[in-house]
């Protein structure tokens, strides 16, 4: 029959009664995006795997729990068939041609009248893959080509300039912790947009390195401010660029809103009336630790963890930090920004009720090259960071998790 390459088309399928047999591998795989597209799905199948018996919990599909039965196709619009007898299918598909519905056939490619494609998602278009090689269908083959053009699209290196859907105004993108392959897939695709980056010192700044020549790259620590504060000079030039009609992407370390600073840059920018798009990122004060071997919860250890802004001391009227009440919490705390003073943070803890010998480490520069893990404990984390030389950026954490991995020091 396949002596003609297939034809590709894309299936409008909400509402539309689409009947799956079998519920095993195949149906869990194809499942999902039949969910997606709207169909209304029967599946007849006397088993399925737990993830397809929980879309049926969840109402996403019908499951009629018996083996397919002459007729099963008679509504249907497009069928799958995918059970583990091969004649069972056969007779199915046989239904399905005198039907003349389309059919897909797990055990038989040459005997289904569709195939499916392998596909992928990026920037508001699917990509999919068919075969015109009708004798050697390879699937590994077409899901190769699928990944090439969907990361080429997701990480900037294929770009239909013409096309391309720039994200207005300013993007917030959160870098991640400092490893490039950290950032977000969105992240990313905005940077490979973006005509002017606005980068701060923490953050990958590997990923600047790869940016096109056009992009300009600020440095926002270099801003110079004049009669603003930094942080004024940074949401003006922000506004500035943005008005011009460029792609503007503020890249921050960690995650925008942790300790980010984030909100008042999207502040500044609603009040300019400049359109802002929030970039998740992959915050320091989880990844950090986990980088160093050290969960922030583990089982029975710690069942909650309390990241806090280390940056002024205890006893700083400036600070909005609760210390006696964080003595008494029993799970994990996690400070960022507090190299400097963590001679008194450990002091107030101890003061307090936190017991002395309570683990801490300190994470330099987690998840790059330059990564190294100190070992401590609150009585001795002073004077380790002196002799150790530890300097900022650095994650410290304090409490039983430290010790629960594998490894406890670098
Ligand atoms: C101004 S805060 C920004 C935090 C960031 N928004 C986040 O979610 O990770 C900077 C602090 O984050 C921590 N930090 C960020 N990246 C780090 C890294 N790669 N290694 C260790 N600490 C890091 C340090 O405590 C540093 O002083």
């Amino acid at each position: 029959m396949a002596e003609h390459p297939a034809y590709p088309v894309g299936l409008r399928l909400t509402g539309r009664r689409v009947v799956v047999l079998g519920g095993g591998q195949v149906a869990q795989r194809r499942l999902p995006a039949l969910i997606a597209a709207g169909a209304d799905i029967l599946l007849v199948s006397p088993a399925a795997t737990p993830s397809v018996e929980a879309m049926a919990d969840a109402g996403e599909i019908t499951w009629e729990r018996r083996p397919y039965a002459e007729g099963d196709l008679a509504d249907a619009w497009y069928a799958l068939i995918a059970t583990s007898d091969h004649e069972a299918n056969t007779r199915a598909s046989t239904e399905a041609e005198r039907h003349r519905v389309w059919c897909v056939r797990s055990d038989d490619a040459n005997a289904a009248t569709a195939w499916t494609p392998a596909t992928g998602h990026s920037e508001g278009v699917t990509v999919a893959i068919l075969t015109t090689d009708t004798k050697s269908r390879d699937p590994r083959h077409t899901a190769a080509i699928r990944d090439a053009v969907v990361e080429g699209l997701r990480d900037g290196t294929l770009v239909a300039p013409h096309h391309r859907t720039r994200t207005p105004g300013v993007a917030l993108v959160g870098g991640g912790p400092g490893d490039p392959d950290l950032i977000t897939v969105r992240g990313r695709r905005l940077l490979a947009e973006a005509d002017v980056v606005i980068a701060d010192r923490l953050g990958p700044r590997d990923l600047l390195a790869e940016l096109p020549p056009h992009v300009e790259v600020i440095d926002a620590a270099k801003i110079p401010y004049g009669r603003y504060m930094a942080q004024e000079a940074i949401n003006n030039a922000l506004i500035e660029h943005a008005k011009q009609g460029k792609s503007v992407v503020r890249l921050k370390g960690g995650d925008p809103f942790v300790f980010g600073r984030g909100m008042e840059e999207a502040q500044a920018l609603a009040e300019a009336g400049i359109p802002c798009t929030v970039v998740p990122g992959i915050s320091s004060s989880i990844s950090v630790p986990g980088a160093a071997g050290i969960p922030v919860t583990h089982r029975g250890v710690a069942h909650e963890f309390t990241v806090v802004s280390g940056h002024v001391a205890p006893d700083d009227e400036r600070s909005l930090v609760d210390w006696p009440s964080l003595a008494k919490l029993t799970g994990t705390l996690v400070i960022l920004m507090g190299v400097d003073k963590i001679g008194k943070i450990a002091e107030t803890l101890v003061a307090h009720g936190k017991p002395a010998d309570t683990p801490v480490a300190l994470v330099q520069e987690g998840t790059t090259a330059a990564q190294r893990r100190v070992d401590a404990t609150l009585a001795t984390v002073a004077e380790t960071v002196r002799e150790q030389e530890v300097k900022p950026p650095a994650v410290i954490v304090i409490g039983e998790v430290v010790n629960v991995g594998p490894q406890t020091s670098a």
